[in-house]
C-alpha cells in the first residue's frame, strides 16, 4: 500500500500509529523477539516505514500481501485472469463480493491483485457462513490479518462490531495506519507495550468499548484481558508461526470465546519454515468436543496467475497452465463452533 506523503497526525488512531512506530520501527537497534518464527524474523527486518517531521515517505510491508495494481498491461491482465478463473467459485456471494471490493476501491486498494479478489472473496464467505450458523459477531478477533484488510472488511459487513487485532508489532503498526487511515472517526485503544493501555477519541481502554483495539503479541501475554469474541479468525498466519504461538493462541480462544463462538482458521496443510519449523494443520491442538462446520481446501485459495518464473503451474485435468501457479503447498480451511462454556 502507498501512503507516502500521508501525515501521521491525519489518522484516526494517531497516538497509537505514534507509539507502535517508536517501539517496533524507528528504534535502531530493533530486534525481532525471540517468540518470532523464523520466517517471521527475516521478513519483519525487511519491512519498512520511513516517517521524516511527521509524514510517511515510505511504507514497505514485507510479506503480508500485494494490494496495489502492478504497473503494465500484462500485470493487468493477470489481474483480470484471477478474476475470470475464480467468478464460478464466487457465484453464491456475487453481491457481497462485489461490495467489499468497492469498499477496497474506496479505501485506495487496487483490485487487480490476487490478494484483493482473495480478501473480497473471503469476506463475502465469511458473513454467508457465519450468518448460516446464527451468530453475527459483536466481538471479532483478528489474528495475525497483515494490513488487516480482512477486518477493514468486517468491519464495513459489521458496522456495530468491535475488531480486535492481534499481530507480532512490527506487522501490527502497518494494520494500525490502514485502519486509521479508513476509520477517522472511530474509537480505538492499544493494549501493551508495557501493559500501557492507551485510548482515542474519549473511549475506555478496555476491548469491549473501543472500535478497534490493537494489541503486540509481543506484550499480549502479560494483559489481563476480559473480553469475550464471538468470532476469531486466523488467515495464511499460523502457518508461519513457531509451534509455541499456535498452541498458546488455542489456549486463547477457549478462554476468550463467548457463548457462542466461531473459529475460522485456514492454513497451509504442511510448511517448513527456513529455520526447520514443521507447521502441520492436522496437528494443531484442535479439540474434538468443537463442532465441526466444514473442513476442506478453499475454493478461493488455489491458484493465481501471474507471469513470476520459478513457480510451478497449476495443473488442470493433469495440464500445466500458462501463467497459472499454485501455491507451495494446498490450503485447508475449517470453519468451528466453539464447545460452549
Ligand atoms: C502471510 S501473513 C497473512 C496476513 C493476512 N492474514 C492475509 O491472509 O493476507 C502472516 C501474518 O501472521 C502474522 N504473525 C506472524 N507471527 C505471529 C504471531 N506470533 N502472532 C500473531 N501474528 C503473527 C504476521 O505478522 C502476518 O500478519
Amino acid at each position: 500500500m502507498i501512503y507516502s506523503g500521508l501525515k501521521i497526525e491525519e489518522l484516526g488512531n494517531s497516538h497509537i500509529v505514534q507509539s507502535l512506530l517508536d517501539q517496533f520501527h524507528l528504534p535502531k537497534d530493533f530486534e525481532p523477539e525471540q517468540g518470532y518464527s523464523s520466517h517471521w524474523k527475516d521478513r519483519s527486518s525487511r519491512s519498512l516505514i520511513k516517517v521524516e517531521s511527521g509524514v510517511f515517505t515510505q511504507i514497505q510491508g514485507e510479506g503480508f500481501g500485494n494490494f496495489s495494481t502492478p504497473p503494465g498491461w500484462s500485470n493487468k491482465l493477470m489481474g483480470l485472469l484471477n478474476y475470470l478463473s475464480y467468478a464460478p467459485a464466487l457465484i453464491w456471494v456475487f453481491p457481497k463480493f462485489f461490495l467489499a471490493l468497492y469498499h477496497l476501491r474506496k479505501a485506495g486498494i487496487g483490485l487487480l491483485t490476487y490478494d484483493s479478489l482473495r480478501q473480497a472473496a473471503l469476506a463475502a464467505n465469511l458473513a454467508k457462513w457465519i450468518g448460516k450458523i446464527g451468530i453475527s459477531p459483536k466481538q471479532i478477533c483478528m489474528i495475525g490479518d497483515g494490513y488487516g484488510v480482512l477486518g477493514f472488511l468486517l468491519k464495513q459487513i459489521y458496522p456495530k462490531s468491535k475488531i480486535t487485532f492481534i499481530d507480532i508489532g512490527n506487522t501490527l503498526t502497518f494494520c494500525s495506519i490502514f485502519i486509521g487511515k479508513n476509520f477517522n472517526n472511530n474509537s480505538f485503544s492499544l493494549l501493551g507495550p508495557s501493559s500501557t493501555k492507551m485510548r482515542e477519541k474519549n473511549n475506555s481502554p478496555e476491548v469491549d468499548s473501543s472500535d478497534f483495539c490493537f494489541i503486540p503479541a509481543e506484550n499480549i501475554r502479560s494483559i489481563e484481558l476480559n473480553a469475550r469474541f464471538d468470532l476469531f479468525i486466523n488467515v495464511a498466519s499460523m502457518q508461519e508461526m513457531t509451534p509455541f504461538w499456535i498452541s498458546w493462541y488455542f489456549e486463547f480462544i477457549r478462554k476468550h470465546k463467548s457463548s457462542k463462538s466461531a473459529f475460522y482458521c485456514c492454513n497451509r496443510e504442511y510448511k517448513t519454515l527456513p529455520g526447520g519449523e514443521e507447521l502441520i494443520f492436522e496437528k494443531y491442538p484442535w479439540d474434538a468436543r468443537d463442532k465441526i462446520i466444514f473442513d476442506e481446501e478453499p475454493r478461493f485459495y488455489r491458484w493465481f496467475f501471474s507471469r513470476e518464473l520459478g513457480r510451478k503451474n497449476y495443473l488442470v485435468f493433469g495440464i500445466p497452465i500458462p501463467f497459472m501457479k499454485s501455491f507451495d503447498g494446498r490450503l485447508k480451511h475449517r470453519l468451528l463452533l466453539l464447545n460452549s462454556p
